[in-house]
């Protein structure tokens, strides 16, 4: 089977642990242990009491009662039995594909989004049309344009809402058009959710939520900060459930019982996790605007309380070298917009602690003043 790189995890592989000033993550800020174990007040005690006398078997296979529990609250009409656990929405994504696609099936892909959605359905045999976003439409792909590429057999449409690395939402009447077009083909829709707005957060729907053959995968990583637990999971019909059962006993059989302990105790807290990363992007938001109103060559449809963006900059010089040079010399890192085939912009995660991104937003503009 061929793959194409992964070209944003290749670049992050190569370049992140030489960064001071890392503003090309899409995580918000993450969480020690400590700062996870101590929202509940009780500083873990409870926690590894409980997980001292724990076995460390396989666990609860698809994720323990708790769990699916707790996630099924994110939805208005997805029952526990419903979720299922895996590593991280990278592994939701693998399995729901995995699962679903075969040679010769029809995927039409939001793109750019994350590389996994055309790139994986491409490897394993199907013929995926690019569905591409528009910088001058604020990001969205246009309606008109998936209407043309739709057949009669298109198996599925793949999104990613929100958009890395836009930090585009695709709002519910945007959604609905979508579903209706699926509907014509009885495509599925995948739609990897990993990013959810931290303000007005209601404005989130969920596909899992708006369509019968909706699949909804999402993880910790992104909006709540627990990227190192490798905790995620698809929300979908019964059907499809059971069908996720099957190939999932043949890829991951569980995410561990540590982890899903973890994940249980950070969903439990959810309002306290989302209260600290809503501050947070509401700050640095903040920071951001103020730095792109003095910065001649960075313009960005703004996020919208997503922890990516997607800046262009006015440079003459490949984006690449720009930015290899830019950590060299300046320590900070971006990620090129070419790892997204969009060399004009770079991918900014405005997410780090306040610190990183004052300096490394300081430097990138030190580093842009040789162009002027
Ligand atoms: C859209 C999207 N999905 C999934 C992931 C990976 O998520 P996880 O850490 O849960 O595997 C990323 C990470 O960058 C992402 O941007």
């Amino acid at each position: 089977m061929k793959i194409a790189g992964f070209g944003v995890e290749e670049w992050l592989n190569k370049w992140e642990k030489s960064a001071t000033y890392d503003i090309s993550q899409s995580t918000i800020a993450s969480m020690t242990m400590k700062e996870a174990l101590s929202l509940d007040g009780q500083d873990g005690e409870e926690f590894y009491k409980i997980l001292d006398q724990q076995k460390m078997n396989y666990g609860w296979i698809e994720g323990s009662p708790e769990f699916k529990k707790e996630v099924s609250k994110l939805y208005r009409h997805i029952r526990p039995d419903n979720i299922l656990q895996t590593n991280g929405a990278t592994g939701a994504n693998h399995l729901a594909l995995y699962a679903l696609i075969e040679p010769g099936d029809h995927v039409i892909s939001e793109y750019p989004s994350y590389q996994q959605l055309y790139d994986i359905p491409k490897s394993l045999g199907a013929d995926v049309d690019y569905w591409s976003i528009h910088e001058d439409q604020n990001w969205y792909p246009d309606i008109a344009e998936l209407k043309a590429l739709m057949r009669p057999n298109t198996k599925m449409i793949c999104l990613n809402n929100a958009n890395n690395p836009t930090g585009t939402l695709l709002d519910e009447a945007f959604l609905k058009q979508v579903v209706a077009l699926a509907k014509q083909s009885g495509a599925y829709v995948l739609v990897d959710e990993v990013y959810m707005p931290l303000v007005d957060s209601e404005r989130f729907v969920s596909i899992a939520d708006l369509y019968e053959k909706g699949i909804a995968t999402n993880s910790l990583s992104k909006t709540y900060s627990m990227p190192g637990i490798r905790v995620g999971w698809t929300a979908s019909n019964a059907e499809i459930a059971d069908l996720f059962r099957k190939y999932r006993d043949y890829t991951m059989i569980c995410c561990g019982v540590f982890n899903d302990a973890m994940a249980v105790c950070i969903l439990k807290h959810r309002d306290q996790v989302l209260a600290r990363n809503r501050k947070l992007v509401v700050n640095n938001l903040k920071i951001y605007q103020q730095w792109l109103d003095h910065e001649p060559r960075a313009s960005v449809v703004m996020p919208q309380a997503v922890s990516t963006s997607f800046p262009k900059l006015t440079i003459p010089d490949d984006i690449e070298d720009f930015c290899v040079r830019l950590l060299k010399e300046q320590g900070v890192l971006l990620v090129p917009g070419t790892r997204f085939d969009m060399p004009g912009n770079v991918r900014l995660g405005y997410c780090a602690d306040e610190s990183t991104l004052r300096e490394g937003l300081k430097r990138l503009s030190v580093f842009l003043r040789q162009y002027d």
